[in-house]
């Protein structure tokens, strides 16, 4: 497993590595920390027999100043160690000075508002910030595949709308949510909960499922999402910061159809959790 920690040795060596590359290159963009469920699209990549990228940075630009920038998770020694066991080829982990100071030639797109729905109205800048470092990953490595998770649903779609309109050919896809054995998504910030916190985090995916059953069986969707956030609220989320349900493009979905989802952020204390599943 080779490491790169700058964009021209990164630049450098893949040029020379394409030459006589006969497989197609995957490349999975991540922060780090990582669990089974970066694992799992390290994994899909590597059963197709793609030459696999991954990059681990902790991108500042996609942190609000009152966010957890300086107190995300950072296991790099660890997380190679991972790595090099499932036989990633290429591990990009760069330092801000040198990826910030990179300029690629400009894309031009449209983003149809997807950043400003869900996350988007809590975290304003915080799908920018996710473009511009994607963006310049996508424009330096220039994969044939890139990987993102269903966990995180807004930004693989965000980012799958986007890369569609530019040149880059990188095509996006989707990798399933990976839960622990109580059906909590795993998630980096999941290491901020205590043993209590996440007795009380379970409870997301179980109600998730309990309100699409609802849905399911013909109940209104806004009777039921009121009652799971009241349940949540008295179970111990200290605030459901939005519960929607949503078409595969994220507009507002009142009757559930193929492919519309429910998408929930809760916090418990300051810790923010985010899932969503398919009804
Ligand atoms: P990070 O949170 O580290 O996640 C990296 C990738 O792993 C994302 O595509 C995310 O959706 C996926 N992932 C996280 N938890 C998952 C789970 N439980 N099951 C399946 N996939 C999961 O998302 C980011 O980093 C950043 O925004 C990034 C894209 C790297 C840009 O900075």
């Amino acid at each position: 497993m080779i490491v790169k920690k700058n964009v021209s040795s990164i630049e450098q060596y893949l040029k020379q590595r394409r030459v006589n590359l006969r497989k197609k290159i995957a490349f999975i963009p991540t922060m780090g920390a990582l669990h089974e469920g970066h694992l799992s699209l390290i994994k899909l990549a590597k059963d197709k027999g793609r030459y696999v990228i991954v990059s681990i940075y902790v991108n500042p630009s996609q942190f609000a100043p009152n966010e957890d920038f300086s107190k995300y998770p950072r296991t790099l020694k660890s997380d190679l160690e991972k790595l090099r066991k499932i036989s990633v080829d290429l591990v990009f982990t760069p330092v801000t000075k040198d990826i910030s100071e990179y300029t690629h030639q400009k894309y031009s797109f449209k983003t149809f508002g997807l950043e400003k729905k869900l996350c988007g109205k809590f975290r304003p800048n915080h799908y920018l910030g996710v473009s511009e470092i994607v963006l310049k990953f996508l424009s330096i490595i220039n994969p044939d595949f890139a990987y993102f998770g269903e966990k995180d649903y807004q930004q693989y779609i965000f980012i799958e709308r986007i890369v569609k309109q530019t040149i880059l050919k990188t095509k996006i896809i989707m990798g399933k949510t990976i839960r622990n054995k109580d059906g909590l998504a795993l998630s980096s910030r999941n290491k901020y909960l205590s043993e209590k916190e996440k007795n009380i985090a379970k409870y997301i995916y179980k109600y998730l499922k309990q309100s699409r059953l609802l849905i399911k069986k013909g109940q209104l969707i806004s009777t039921v999402l009121k009652k799971q956030e009241d349940d949540m609220l008295k179970l111990g989320f200290s605030k459901i910061e939005y519960l929607e349900v949503k078409d595969s493009n994220l507009r507002k979905s009142n009757l559930p159809h193929n492919k519309s989802r429910i998408f929930i952020a809760a916090k418990i204390n300051n810790i923010r959790l985010i899932d969503n599943i398919l009804i």
